[in-house]
C-alpha cells in the first residue's frame, strides 16, 4: 500500500492505463478486461487489474491535472514498478482540421510550468513520448481506420484559461490539442527509465467550440482504449 493506492504488493501490472476520470477507468475496465478485479478504492480514485490478450493490464484514474497525476504515477513507478504508463483522456482540439472524436497522440507536450519546475529549474525539458509505444499506436490506428492526429499536444494548469493570446500561440506553432496532465508522465518516465504515451480523444475544440456531448462519448473513447492495449503489447 501506498498513500494514495491501497493495492497490496503484486496487485499492480508493469502496464498501466492512466485515465483521468476513476468512473472511465471502471468503465474501461469492465469493457476491454477479462476477470477485472477492483485494487484500488482509496480517495475514489479507481483501479481495476486484468487481463486483456492474455496480458496483465492495470486501469488505474489519475485525477485531473499534473499535480494529482504526478502522485499517482509516482506511486506506481515507485512503488508498484510500473514499467508502461498510457495516459487515457480527453483533450480540446487546436487546430481546424482537427475533428470532435478525433485521436491525438502526443508525440511531445509542451507545458508553462509542471510539478517538476523545482528541479528542472532554468531548464525547458523537452517532455516526449516513447517513440516505441507511439509508433505503434500510430500502426493500431491507422489499423482501426481512427482519425489519428501525432504531433504536439499543450499540457495546461487551467481548463479555464483566460489567455486566449497563449492559445493562439499554440495554434500558431501546430499543436494539435490540449489536455492538463501528459508533460509531466512524459518527465517521470524519462526520471524513472519508463516508457509513456498519451493517447488522447478529442472532446471539445477551442476554435469551433463544439462539444461531444456526454452519451456520444464511449464509442470514440473506446477507440482510443483499443489503440492504447494494442500500443502497449505491440
Ligand atoms: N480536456 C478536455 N478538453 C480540455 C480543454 N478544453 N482544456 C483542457 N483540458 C481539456
Amino acid at each position: 500500500m501506498t498513500i494514495h493506492i491501497g493495492a497490496k504488493p503484486g496487485d499492480i501490472a508493469e502496464t498501466v492505463l492512466m485515465p483521468g476520470d476513476p468512473y472511465r477507468a471502471k468503465w474501461a475496465a469492465e469493457t476491454f478486461l477479462k476477470d477485472a478485479v477492483c485494487v484500488n478504492e482509496v480517495r475514489g480514485m479507481l483501479g481495476f487489474t486484468g487481463t486483456w490478450n492474455g496480458h496483465r493490464v492495470t486501469i488505474q484514474g489519475s485525477g485531473m491535472g499534473m499535480p494529482s497525476l504526478s502522485i499517482y504515477a509516482n506511486e506506481l513507478i515507485s512503488e508498484y514498478n510500473a514499467q508502461t504508463l498510457i495516459r487515457i483522456g480527453s483533450c480540446g482540439g487546436m487546430q481546424d482540421y482537427v475533428g470532435i472524436r478525433d485521436v491525438i497522440l502526443a508525440m511531445t507536450a509542451t507545458t508553462l510550468s509542471t510539478p517538476s519546475r523545482g528541479i528542472m529549474k532554468e531548464l525547458n525539458f523537452a517532455p516526449c513520448a516513447d517513440y516505441g509505444l507511439l509508433a505503434a499506436a500510430a500502426e493500431a490506428a491507422a489499423r482501426k481506420g481512427t482519425k489519428t492526429h501525432v504531433g504536439g499536444i499543450y499540457s495546461s494548469d487551467v481548463f479555464y484559461d483566460e489567455r486566449p493570446d497563449l492559445n493562439e500561440q499554440m495554434v500558431r506553432h501546430g499543436i494539435l490539442g490540449v489536455e492538463m496532465e501528459a508533460a509531466e508522465l512524459y518527465i517521470l518516465a524519462a526520471r524513472h527509465k519508463r516508457r509513456a504515451l498519451a493517447v488522447l480523444t478529442v472532446s471539445d475544440h477551442l476554435l469551433t467550440h463544439e462539444a461531444l456531448p456526454a452519451d456520444q462519448r464511449e464509442r470514440s473513447f473506446g477507440d482510443m482504449v483499443e489503440i492504447a492495449l494494442e500500443a502497449a503489447f505491440t
